[in-house]
């Protein structure tokens, strides 16, 4: 009975003492059992700072950043400057949006088939390094929607070869140039969007050459599965 007695006012101490101040205001620090990162080296807002040579801890933005989304102020576009190629605001026309109108255009944009010096045999070229730098970990290196980041969760990655990829009238498997086009630039369900990585013409490249693996694929007689 003694023990039970003690071992009662003992854990009942404990008790009080873990939870009997909870809710009452304190002016002292919070105990921290996992501080994580409220406490690291860094320079505060508006703070100076010995490290840099002007002793100002903010840092204004490098010589002639453009913010996202910004266009190039027309002074210097006038002085024949290019449009910020990752900008989204760069025009509404279909090679800026793969759109005409409300509606996704399907073809390569004049502006790349028009210009021998773009589209010749290095821009699938390069398209092919662009989709497997960017697309292939999901999409695979074929295009079959396996990449490497499928054996982490990533299951749903669009499968181009599936049946009908190549008949515009399959919705469920087919997508217009333009439709590709602007999944890169804004990302769509469960795919964030890479207009911010990849140029307007790099981006036409990658549908390009996804276009080129289809066809390769299905010309030598792979069943678009
Ligand atoms: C991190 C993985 C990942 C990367 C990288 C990725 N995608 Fe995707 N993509 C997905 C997923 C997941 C979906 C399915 C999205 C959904 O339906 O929710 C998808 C869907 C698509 C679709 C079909 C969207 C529709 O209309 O249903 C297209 C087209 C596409 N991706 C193109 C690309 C291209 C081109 C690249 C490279 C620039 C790329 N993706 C990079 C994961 C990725």
């Amino acid at each position: 009975m003694k023990y039970f007695f003690l071992s009662f006012l003992f854990i009942g101490a404990i008790i009080v003492s873990a939870f009997g101040t909870r809710g009452s205001k304190s002016e002292q620090p919070p105990l921290e059992i996992f501080p994580d990162m409220d406490h690291q080296a860094k320079v505060k807002y508006q703070a100076a700072s010995e490290f840099f040579a002007d002793g100002r801890g903010a840092r204004l933005p490098v010589k002639n950043t453009v913010p996202m989304g910004f266009d190039i102020p027309a002074k210097a576009a006038a002085a024949g400057a290019s449009p910020a190629p990752f900008a989204f605001t760069n025009g509404l026309d279909y090679y800026n949006t793969g759109k005409m109108g409300d509606f996704y255009g399907d073809g390569l944009p004049a502006e790349i088939t028009g210009d021998p010096q773009v589209f010749n045999a290095d821009f699938l070229k390069r398209g092919e390094q662009r989709y497997n730098i960017n697309c292939a970990i999901c999409h695979g290196t074929s295009g079959n929607g396996k990449g490497v980041t499928s054996k982490y969760g990533i299951l749903t990655a669009f499968n181009f070869m599936q049946a009908g990829a190549l008949d515009p009238a399959n919705a469920a498997a087919y997508r217009a140039d333009g439709a590709i086009f602007d999944v890169i630039t804004h990302g769509k369900g469960l795919m964030g969007g890479y207009g911010g990585n990849i140029t307007v013409r790099d981006r036409w490249a990658i549908v390009a050459y996804i276009r080129a693996l289809q066809t390769a694929a299905k010309e030598a007689g792979v069943t678009l599965q």
